[in-house]
Parts: structure tokens; sequence; C-alpha cells
């Protein structure tokens, strides 16, 4: 493995061949000082901390090695202080490689109910299950990516390609996790926007250094990390950084991402660990800000580390001063007391490499053979709040003659797709959802987890209509043209099913390598869409996409008279499809993303092709804040469907918008210093340090003693020795007390962000027969030439009887209202005249108002 931190740091200190593209230095790494709600972890982590020795800290930080521990991630332990390692588990949606545990939604679902409350519940679900077998991190949830691209592998791990629903859902998902007592980690930070060459090579393609997504300032704040904000603001334990460069600096050895923005600027407490692999330096990662390092070998089952040996190394050459390893205890510690790990924790009692009950404890190295999994069920009753996401995040995009919701009296029902039916190898035959056979329920990839079962869409409304008394076919071999179109030609209800599908970049399904290809249905869909339509005139089509699909072509056809949006529901699929195609739950989903009409709508695309040879690949983000609406917005472009939008089986009106300001103090920049880094412990020499003889050596395990007092022969690094001025940035050591950033001092910026300059209120009445649901959506126009022509600002999904009315409100913040000053290097509210805008979608806003602030 080469020395890309070196690179890392030069471009970051010089500058490289895109000059306008470099990350600039920011040090010291900002230490945790206890602020706000973590007042009292981070005392407790204190006293932890100052009772270890420099190697416990080490091993607090460190992972043990690829496939050496149970679980996907694990921490060297403390058995002097019965302190075992931790353990660090996938996914967002569920408790990865194991058993009897919940596939839930993806987060993109979420999104679509625009509901926090079941983010909430969804996050306290995983969060118990993640506690039930063992886990002290779970692996999530997402804002990176954000959804600049459509074809982004990864989209549906997150929430939308827009920052406050995507913010809202990070935070009431972490409360969520951390409420069930275990350790939530957003990630991946920051500009992780594609697949395809984010660890450099892939593909057909030799490259040296992953992608760099060159990102601007004011589009850094504006977008990309304000969900970021909302997760340090709810108070999140841990923060993933990417595999990616930003502005041409890794992610986890950038220190103007880490140090200035998340550590600084947002206030950020708890710690923030690598992704597997995502370090790529051992000094220059521990000064730019990184804490921990996962797995902990320099590449998988390489026996070598950054960090382990080499940071206890680094501490006795006095390139890494000690504060800054008790710093990264710190912080680890303050979030495992944060969410009360102290008290919940239970044994791990699965193993990521293998289901089978006896193996080996130590994977890799094939030792320590006992009983390893416990198959324990910590399903509880989760597959209710499956089948309610499920249902709730329908986005029922076109319904003409009430063809929905069906009555029950249907007299020959027929279904088509292989979207409709089973895995006919096993619902979980391809390893970590690398497929797209039968149903899709879930996206591939890390994000994913093994389903217990997976009710399709033909068990259910097959059962749903044999109970009513009716008929019923289903085609799921998706090439049976001829059959398909012979059975539509017969049936008083045709359901036609497909997908698309997508993953993360180290599995390739048809050729698709994470990202996807195109925007196309997959498995046939169009044809099939296509052959139903042209027999049956009452065609309704289901779809499972992990992202928008193309769909102009068909969508307007006459016979098509509903089209139903359900995502990827996880493992109650099919219930949840029926009590929404039946009426018992009446949709009531936006769509989270918008609907264009073809692939160049909207501007942004997967760089497929490197294009600087074997170099990183440079992905400027020129569109700048201009992704998903706000792009077709200003653009001026028409979707087949715009973002928010989503029908119900009722109606609903909005009125008698009411906007009220409400005086806040002027905006101060924050002005403060720390205090000087505290120093927790002492360090000794070389000779304490060296492995010990009773210490029995794993095979490939990364630990933090020393093989020789000689420090260049125990590092074995290379450059061992170098001028510390190659790369210990200026300031990088200095623990003495440091200006705070003013546009920080608070969990998640300047507290002065998050102060109220307007309540915003208005009618909202169901005008139809049903019972329904009606999610009121506020944008905010910020008035600028280079603003946006209107943001998301507020929402909230309401229920209402036939015939009621109530009044929405909601507020709004500074931050809402307030613009990044790149010169400045803070927010403002510029004196462009403000206009709000309420109803229920990013393009159906009946009623609007001038927002007169008084600041
Ligand atoms: C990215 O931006 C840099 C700096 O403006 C420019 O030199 C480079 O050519 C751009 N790269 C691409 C692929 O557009
Ligand atoms: C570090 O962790 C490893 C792996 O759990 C353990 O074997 C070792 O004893 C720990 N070292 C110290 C100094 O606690
Ligand atoms: C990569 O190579 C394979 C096999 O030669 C080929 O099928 C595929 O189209 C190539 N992909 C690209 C993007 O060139
Ligand atoms: C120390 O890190 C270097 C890479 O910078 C690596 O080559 C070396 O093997 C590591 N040493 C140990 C003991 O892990
Ligand atoms: C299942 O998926 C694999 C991998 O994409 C594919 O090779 C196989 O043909 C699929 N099986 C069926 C029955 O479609
Ligand atoms: C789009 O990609 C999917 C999945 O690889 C494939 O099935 C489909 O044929 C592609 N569409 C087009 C128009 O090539
Ligand atoms: C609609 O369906 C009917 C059969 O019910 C068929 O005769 C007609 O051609 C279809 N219309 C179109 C535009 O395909
Ligand atoms: C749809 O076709 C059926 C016969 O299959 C016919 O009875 C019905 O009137 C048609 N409906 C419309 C709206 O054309
Ligand atoms: C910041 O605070 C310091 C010390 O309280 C004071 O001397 C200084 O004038 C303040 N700066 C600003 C810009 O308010
Ligand atoms: C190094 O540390 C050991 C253990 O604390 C101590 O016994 C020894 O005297 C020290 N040696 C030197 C040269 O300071
Ligand atoms: C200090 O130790 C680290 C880790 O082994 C090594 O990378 C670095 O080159 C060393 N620096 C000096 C000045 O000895
Ligand atoms: C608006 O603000 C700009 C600076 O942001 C300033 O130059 C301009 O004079 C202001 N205009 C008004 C009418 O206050």
């Amino acid at each position: 493995m080469r020395d890309a931190w070196l690179v890392a740091l030069a471009a970051g200190a010089a500058g490289i061949a895109n000059a306008e593209y470099h990350s600039p230095p920011s040090y010291p790494s900002p230490w945790a000082n206890g602020a706000g709600e973590w007042a009292e972890a981070y005392q407790k982590a204190v006293a932890f901390v100052s009772e270890l020795t420099l190697l416990e800290k080490i091993n607090l930080t460190t992972g043990i090695g690829w496939e050496s521990g149970q679980c996907v991630g694990n921490s060297g332990s403390i058995p002097r202080k019965n302190f075992r390692s931790l353990c660090m588990q996938d996914s967002p949606l569920g408790v990865r490689d194991t058993d009897y545990n919940t596939a839930f939604p993806g987060g993109i679902n979420v999104g679509a109910t625009w509901d926090v409350n079941l983010a909430y519940l969804r996050g306290k679900a995983m969060g118990e299950e993640h506690r039930g077998k063992g886990v002290d991190v779970q692996l999530g949830p997402v804002a990176g990516p954000l959804g600049r691209v459509p074809e982004g592998g990864r989209n549906w791990e997150g929430f939308a390609p827009d920052p406050v629903l995507t913010g809202q859902m990070m935070a009431y998902t972490i409360n969520g996790i951390q409420d069930a007592g275990v350790i939530a980690c957003a990630k991946h930070f920051i500009g992780y926007e594609q697949e395809h060459f984010r660890q450099g090579s892939q593909e057909n393609y030799t490259i040296s250094d992953s992608i760099s997504e060159n990102i601007d300032d004011k589009t850094m704040h504006e977008l990309y990390l304000w969900p970021f904000a909302d997760a340090v603001r709810a108070g999140v334990g841990s923060v993933m950084c990417s595999y990616n460069q930003i502005n041409n600096s890794y992610a986890c050895s950038n220190s103007y991402t880490l140090n200035h923005l998340l550590k600084g600027e947002l206030g950020f407490q708890g710690f923030v660990m690598t992704d597997w692999s995502g370090q790529h330096a051992g000094v220059g990662d521990t000064l730019a800000g990184t804490d921990m390092d996962m797995p902990g070998d320099v590449a998988f089952n390489s026996g070598t580390g950054f960090w382990g040996a080499n940071l206890t190394i680094a501490v006795l050459n006095g390139t890494v001063p000690e504060w800054r390893v008790d710093d990264m205890a710190v912080r680890i510690m303050s979030a495992f007391y944060k969410v009360g790990r102290d008290t919940n924790q239970v044994p791990i009692n699965f193993d990521s490499w293998t289901l089978d009950t006896y193996g080996n404890e130590y994977y890799y190295a094939g030792e320590g053979y006992k009983q390893i999994n416990q198959h324990v069920d910590v399903r509880a009753n989760h597959a209710q709040v499956v089948r309610e996401i499920g249902s709730r995040s329908a986005v029922l995009l076109k319904n003409v003659n009430a063809a929905l919701p069906l009555t029950g009296r249907e007299k020959y029902v027929a279904i088509f797709g292989e979207d409709a039916g089973a895995n006919i190898d096993g619902v979980n035959s391809c390893s970590d959802r690398g497929c797209d056979n039968g149903t899709l329920a879930m996206g591939w990839g890390s994000g994913s987890d093994n389903f217990p079962y997976l009710v399709t869409p033909e068990q259910a409304i097959s059962a749903e209509v044999v109970k009513n008394g009716g008929a019923f076919t289903a085609i799921t071999d998706s090439g049976a043209i001829d059959e398909a179109k012979t059975i539509a030609s017969q049936a008083s209800t045709c359901i036609v099913f497909a997908n698309a599908d997508s993953g993360e970049g180290y599995i390739e399904v048809d050729n698709n390598w994470g990202d996807r290809n195109n925007l196309t249905l997959w498995k046939n869909g169009e044809a099939m869409i296509d052959a139903v339509a042209g027999e049956c005139n009452n065609t309704i089509v289901v779809l499972h996409t992990v992202g928008p699909v193309l769909i102009e072509d068909w969508v307007h056809h006459p016979n098509i008279t509903a089209v139903l949006w359900n995502g990827i529901p996880g493992q109650e699929s099919g219930n949840s499809l029926v009590d929404v195609l039946y009426g018992t739950v009446n949709p009531g989903g936006k769509t989270p993303f918008t609907w264009g009409k073809k692939r160049s709508d909207w501007g942004t695309d997967i760089l497929y092709v490197p294009n600087e040879g074997e170099s990183a690949p440079q992905q400027n983000f020129t569109e700048g804040i201009f992704i998903d609406y706000r792009h077709f917005d200003k653009a001026n472009i028409t979707p087949t469907y715009e973002f928010g939008y989503g029908l119900s089986y009722s109606t609903f009106s909005f009125s008698d918008l009411q906007v009220q300001t409400i005086p806040a103090p002027p905006y101060v920049p924050f002005n403060g210093t720390t205090k000087s880094a505290p120093v927790l412990g002492t360090v000794l020499n070389a000779t304490a340090y060296l492995f010990p003889d009773y210490i029995r050596r794993i095979e490939a395990f990364i630990y933090p003693w020393i093989t020789s007092t000689n420090l260049k022969a125990a590092s074995g690094d290379p450059h061992y020795g170098w001028p510390t001025s190659k790369y210990v940035p200026a300031g990088a050591q200095d623990g003495s007390a440091q200006k705070i950033n003013p546009a920080g001092g608070g969990p998640g910026g300047n507290p002065a962000l998050y102060d109220t300059v307007a309540k915003v209120t208005v009618t909202v009445k169901n005008t139809g027969a049903v019972v329904g649901d009606e999610v009121p959506q506020l944008y905010v126009s910020l008035g600028g030439p280079d603003d946006a022509p209107k943001v998301l600002r507020g929402f909230t999904r309401l229920t209402l009887q036939p015939g009621e009315e109530t009044q929405w409100s909601t507020t709004l913040t500074r931050r809402d209202v307030s613009n990044w000053d790149v010169a400045k290097q803070n927010w403002v509210v510029t004196n462009y005249t403000k206009t709000v805008y309420v109803g229920n979608s990013s393009r159906n806003l009946p009623l609007r108002s001038t927002l007169l602030l008084k600041l």
C-alpha cells in the first residue's frame, strides 16, 4: 500500500494539479470538551481513560484486523479493566450477517413516509436488535450519499436528495438507535456520491487513488454538511469518514472536513471511525482528526496496521502528541457512556463470517473454536414497524377512475413480472443481496441484512383474492410476454410489477458496479408493462425501485389506471402492499426524489470512465447546490412527477397561511477559546511497550505492543524517520487553548443558528370521503441570484378524518433563512426578499407570503 497520506497532506498543504480544488489544512484536531448533553458521559470517559495505559488507549482506537473477531469491526480490548472489544456492525437497515433479525425497509422508504415518528420507531427497533446481538455501534444512518446523482448505487441507504428531509430523518433515526442503548454512526462523511472509483481501481480500470469529489465551500455548507449538522445536534456518537477524497484529500486524512468542519464548526463530541480500509495514513490521519481505525489492518489480513504498534511508536517518537491519543480514547468512551453501553451491553452472541453454530472466534486465524452463534431471536414485534413503514411509504403516482383502492369484488386478478414473486433460489441466496432475483425488497452491499422471510406480493395478493372468492393468476417469468398478453386480455384487474436495483460497488450485478448503468427498469420491465397495458384496460403498475426510473414513455397510457411506487420495503413487502391496494391504509407517502422524463434532465451523472488517466479521477460538483428538484426548478424542466408529490384516496385543501415573524437577537459570531488539551496519562519508554512474553499472538492480529526498542525496525515503515516537516503539518501538535470557530460554539454549529425567527401556520382540511394522510410542506425562497427558486424547510405528516381540518404550524430557524457566506466564513441572512410557500409538493404550492424578518 502506498503512502497515500503523504500525497493527501501535500495536497492539503500545497495544492496539486487542480489548484481550485484543494482542501486547506486545519490543525490542531479539536479535543472533546463535554459540551451540552455530553457533560456527564464526558466526565465518565475522562475518569475511565485517566486510568488507562497508553497501550490500552491505543487498543480502543485500533481494530484487531479483518475477520479477526466476530463483528464486522472489532476494536482491541482492555483485559485489565474487563473491557471487551467494541463491536461495530452494519447495517443502516438492520443487523447484517446474522439470523433471526428483522429486514427493515431501506432509508429511501423512510424518506418517502415524511414521518419522523416512523423514522424514530425504525431506529429504536434496529437499535434494540443490535443491542440484543451484542453490538456496540450500529453503522448507520446514512446522509452520504445524499443523492447528487440518481444512478448513485447507495442512495437508497439514505433518505432523500434533500438536506432538510434527510437531516430530520437522520436525527430521529439516531435518537431511536441511541435510545435503545446503541451508538449510532452517521455516515459516510462526506461527498461520497458514487461507487465508481471510490477506492481507486474499479471495473476495467487501474487507478492509483480514490476519486476526488470536488465541492465548493457554499455547496458543502448549504447541501452536503447540513444533514450531518442535524446528526451532531441529535447527539450522534460516531461519524464514519468515507472512501473518497474531498478536494484531493482523503476523507479520513482530511483535516479540513474532520478538524475544521465536523469537530470545529459542528462541535462534534463523539468519534470519527474510518470506513473499512478508508485509512491511508498513520500519523497523518491521527492529526487530521480520525479517532478509530477499522478494521485495523493496512490491507485486509496484512497483519500490519497504520495504528496499533505504529501509533505507540508515533507517540514515542513525538510525532503524535499524547493529548491527541487521550482525546481519541475520550471521544470513544464518551459515546459509549452517552448511550449507556456500560449498563446495557450483552455478550456478542453472533458471528459475521458464518451462521454455523460452532466455529472459530478468530475466523481468519482459524483459532478459538467454540459456540459462536447462539441464534438469538431479536425481532420482537418489529415486523409491525416494517409493515407500517412499507405501507406508509407507498407513493401513489397515478390513480384514475378510482382504480385504487381495490374493493375485494374483483372477479379476476392477474399479476405479472418477476418482481411479484420469490427468488426461486432462496430469499438470501445471493450474498449481501447481490442479485435482482424475484421481488426487490432491499438493495445490495454492506447496507443489507438477511431476510428472516420475505412476504412477496404474489403471496399476499393471492391470499387476499382467494379470501375474497376471486380468480387469480401470476406470471412471474418476465420473459413470458405472449402468455402475459393472453392472461391480460382475460383478467378484470391486471397488476404489473417491475423493479430497478443498485448497491455497493464491491458487488457487480448485471454489469452494474454498484451505481446503476441506466434509469430504466430491469428484467424486461417496460416490455411487460407495454404488453399488459395493450390488452387490459385496468392495468395497475407497482414499482420497487431504489430511486427514480424513467416512466414518461408509458405512464400516460390510457389503460394504465394506477401507478404505485413502493421503494424497497423490507420483509413485509407483500403485506404492506395489500394494505395499500385494498385501502386498509390510505397512501400518503410523497416521492422523496424527482422523477425526470429523461436521464439528462437531472444535469448530473456518474463518472463511469476515469478522467485523469491512472491518477485520481476528478468529479467537480459544478452544479453546486442544484441537485434534484433545485436543478429542475432552476432549469425550468418539467418532470414526470416532482419532489414531494403523492396522491391519496382522499383529497385535501390548504388555506389561511399566516406568517408570524419572531424577533431574534442579532447573529453574533461565536467568540471564545477552548481550554488547553487535557493530558490524561504518562508516556513511558519503548522498553515498557515491548510485547510481553505472556502474550500468545494470534495470526494477523493488530496489537498495540512493539517488537523492538529500535523504533524504526519496530515500525517497518519504509519512510520511517522522514523529517517531520514533510508530514507533520504546522500546528498539528499544538495542545494549547484554541480559538473556537465563529460559525461554531454549539452542537451543529453556532447556537444562534437555531433561534426561531418565524412561525408559519396553515389550515389543512381533508375534503374527501375517507380518512387519510397529508404532508403539508413548507418551502422557502432565499431570494438571491445564486439561490434555488425554493428549498424545503419544514413538513409534518398529518392524519385527518373526512371533513376534518386542522391548523398546522411549523417554525423556521435562522439557519433556515441563512446562506453560507464564503468570504465571512459564516452564515448570513441576506437582504434579498424571502418568500415562504406551503402546499403538498414542490410544485403544488398554493399559498405564499413574503417573509419580513425581524433580525
Ligand atoms: C475540475 O475543475 C478543475 C479546476 O477548475 C479543472 O482544472 C478541471 O479540468 C475540472 N475537471 C473536470 C473533469 O471538469
Ligand atoms: C489489546 O487488545 C487485544 C485484543 O483484544 C488483547 O489481546 C490485548 O491484551 C490488549 N492489550 C492491552 C494492553 O490491553
Ligand atoms: C469492462 O470489460 C468487460 C469485459 O471485457 C466489458 O464487458 C465491459 O463492457 C467493460 N466495461 C466498460 C465500462 O468498458
Ligand atoms: C506501520 O505502518 C506502515 C505503513 O505506513 C506499514 O508499512 C508497517 O507495516 C506498519 N507497521 C506495523 C508494525 O504494523
Ligand atoms: C439470480 O441472480 C444471479 C446473479 O445475478 C443470476 O446469475 C441468476 O441467473 C439469477 N437466477 C434467476 C433464477 O433468475
Ligand atoms: C438497464 O439496466 C438493466 C440492469 O442492468 C438492464 O436489465 C436493462 O436492460 C438496461 N436498460 C437498457 C435500456 O439498456
Ligand atoms: C386498452 O385495452 C383494451 C382492452 O381492454 C384494448 O383493446 C386497447 O387496445 C387498449 N388500448 C391501448 C391504447 O393499448
Ligand atoms: C374495459 O374492458 C372491459 C372488458 O374487458 C369492459 O367491460 C369495460 O367497459 C372497459 N372499460 C373501459 C373504461 O373501457
Ligand atoms: C472576543 O472576546 C475577547 C475576550 O473576551 C475580547 O477581547 C474580544 O474583543 C472579543 N472579540 C470580538 C470580535 O467580539
Ligand atoms: C523504561 O521503563 C521501564 C518500565 O517503566 C523502567 O523500568 C526503566 O527504567 C525505563 N528505562 C529507561 C531507560 O528509562
Ligand atoms: C514516527 O513513527 C511513525 C509511526 O511508525 C512513523 O511513520 C514516522 O516516520 C516516525 N517519525 C519519526 C520522526 O521518527
Ligand atoms: C444588501 O446587502 C449587500 C451586501 O450583502 C449590500 O451591498 C447592499 O447595499 C444591501 N442592499 C440593501 C438595499 O440594503
